[in-house]
């Protein structure tokens, strides 16, 4: 089927990852998880590692099995990426090519691959402009965006911000994979 790169970030919405990395196991994809330092304090790599059954990256600079340079490894092996839920953080540093942790540093190097955004925030933070301005130069430059959905948030709020659904998202990047870029 193929080899997504799940990219996870620092998120409230972090715990519905694993639904995402769930389905694509049992679509019959290879997944490989890299969580930010911040994703980790919301839910465990070894979560995600007894998911998809091989191991998790957090770090740029832990050693590797394979004695391979991991970001290049992994973003080369990738035949998609989504970073899924995905912080404010993370939009604004992928929108200006800022790299200091792995999951940035990997999404760099796998800018021909097709990616796909999954923001999930308060909707404050979803509604500021300079997060708008970032989304839309992410979809200039080929990113695929699946628009967080109107509802109750964590915090208690009403409004847009809540993570898309886990079902849709692994279905768009079946279509994503199949080259078909149509709908976002
Ligand atoms: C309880 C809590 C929930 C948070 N939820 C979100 C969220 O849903 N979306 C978001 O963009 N930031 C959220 N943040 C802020 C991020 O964790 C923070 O910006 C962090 O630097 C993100 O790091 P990362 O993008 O490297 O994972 C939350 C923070 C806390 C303490």
């Amino acid at each position: 089927m193929g080899r997504i790169l799940l990219g996870i970030t620092g998120g409230i919405a972090a715990y519905k990852a694993a639904d995402l990395a769930s389905r694509l196991v049992k679509d019959g994809f290879g997944v490989d998880v890299v969580m930010t330092k911040n994703a980790c304090e919301f839910i465990t790599p070894l979560t995600f590692q007894a998911i998809v059954k091989a191991p998790v990256y957090t770090d740029s600079f832990a050693p590797i099995p394979d004695y391979s340079v991991g970001h290049i490894s992994l973003a080369k092996r990738a035949d998609a990426v989504v970073v899924c839920p995905a912080t404010a953080n993370l939009i604004g540093k992928a929108a200006n090519g800022i790299a200091d942790d792995l999951l940035t540093t990997v999404l760099l190097a796998a800018h021909e691959k097709p990616r796909l955004l999954c923001p999930a925030m308060n909707t404050a933070m979803w509604e500021n402009p300079v997060v708008q301005r970032n989304i839309e130069t992410l979809r200039a430059l080929g990113w695929s965006v699946i628009e967080p959905e109107s509802g109750r948030l964590a915090c208690g709020d009403e409004g847009k911000g809540r993570l898309a659904d886990p079902g849709p998202i692994a279905a768009f990047l079946k279509k994503l994979l199949s080259g078909d870029y149509s709908d976002r």
